[in-house]
């Protein structure tokens, strides 16, 4: 038989192919999302996210051991506070959830690159990521109290600020209050390209974070919508993020690719918590192979494009790449 190209040549032993790879996984590429609660010895698994917990303070520093030893760099706070008002008090108080939680795990593990999420939406009453006037989401007042969050972070000892919320501008904010406060050096990871997505439905559950009244279109944006993306990042470049995000991941790939090939910045990419527990369940009810299959979602994201990947399979990847 006359065959003149011969694919199959470079797939014909395990050496050959890894030769040839062209995606890889690191543990550096990873961010681990964390809850944490008010209280002492919580550990409450999350109905929705199975091996998912919400912590108090002493038992996530306990978790936390866990992480530092298999050399994930990263994890991202998520604070679920006690206390819920239209203002969002203790998203910016200096003894809230997060702000606690961000000194005492920095006083046991300051190499551990400390990110949180900034939003209101688990701050606020009615479960929006800004405030309400008049059943409408309002823009500024928002993106003041949101600069406010991020500058408590920082002073509680955050190494990095990610604003979730999605306001106009709230980037531009951020960055020219940490400035003036002397924080010129923390960087900013944006959720540049964040979608309404039905994919968020366990973490508001982790988070205790759904909207009371609507739905948050009026500021995330429109699954349909790839062009706005780009314009979306553009605007948070301007404005001064350091790392760009695309949020969810795994239906948002294109978005992913056309990211990394319009901006010469970092992409952060958010496999959120409806893909992890699309997975798990299909996992443990033996309908799929989980490790192969969330092996093959982190090749996927990382080829499209993305150098971060935040994900709640963080330590199960880390402890796989080791045992590979
Ligand atoms: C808060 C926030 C959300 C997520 C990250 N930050 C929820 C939302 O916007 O409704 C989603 C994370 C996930 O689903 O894993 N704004
Ligand atoms: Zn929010």
């Amino acid at each position: 038989m006359q065959i003149d190209k011969r694919p199959r040549r470079l797939r014909y032993n395990s050496h050959i192919r890894d030769m040839v790879r062209e995606t890889d996984i690191t543990v550096n590429a990873l961010m681990y999302p964390v809850f944490v609660v008010h209280g002492k010895g919580i550990k409450q698994e999350i109905n929705a996210m199975p091996g998912i917990y919400r912590f108090s303070i002493d038992m996530l520093l306990e978790e936390l051991k866990e992480v530092v030893s298999l050399n994930i760099p990263s994890i991202m706070v998520f604070g679920i506070p006690d206390h819920k008002d239209e203002m969002a008090s203790e998203a910016y108080d200096k003894n809230g959830i997060v702000q606690q939680a961000i000194k005492a795990i920095k006083d046991r593990y300051p190499e551990l690159v400390v990110t949180t999420d900034v939003c209101l939406c688990e701050y606020t009453a009615n479960g929006h990521c800004g405030l309400v006037n008049n059943g409408m989401i309002v823009n500024d007042p928002s993106v003041e109290l949101i600069a406010r969050t991020a500058l408590s972070h920082v002073e509680a000892g955050a190494d990095m600020v990610a604003p979730s919320d999605m306001m106009d501008g709230r980037v531009g904010a951020i960055r020219r209050l940490l400035d003036k406060s002397g924080y010129d050096h923390i960087p900013i990871m944006a959720y540049s390209a964040k979608y309404a997505s039905a994919y968020y439905g366990p973490f508001r559950e982790a988070a205790d974070s759904a909207p009371k009244f609507g739905d948050r279109r009026s500021y995330q944006m429109d699954p349909a919508n790839a062009r706005e993306a780009l314009r979306e990042i553009a605007l948070d470049i301007e404005e001064g993020a350091d790392i760009i995000m695309v949020k969810p991941a795994l239906a948002y790939l294109d978005v992913i690719a056309k990211a990394r090939a319009t901006f010469n910045y970092p992409v952060a990419a958010y496999n959120v918590s409806g893909e992890y527990s699309m997975i798990k369940a299909a996992g443990m009810n033996g309908w799929i192979d989980e490790k192969a299959v969330v092996m093959e979602t982190m090749t996927a994201i990382r080829r499209a494009g993305a150098d971060i990947i935040i994900t709640y399979f963080a330590k199960d990847v880390a402890r796989w790449l080791i045992t590979r």
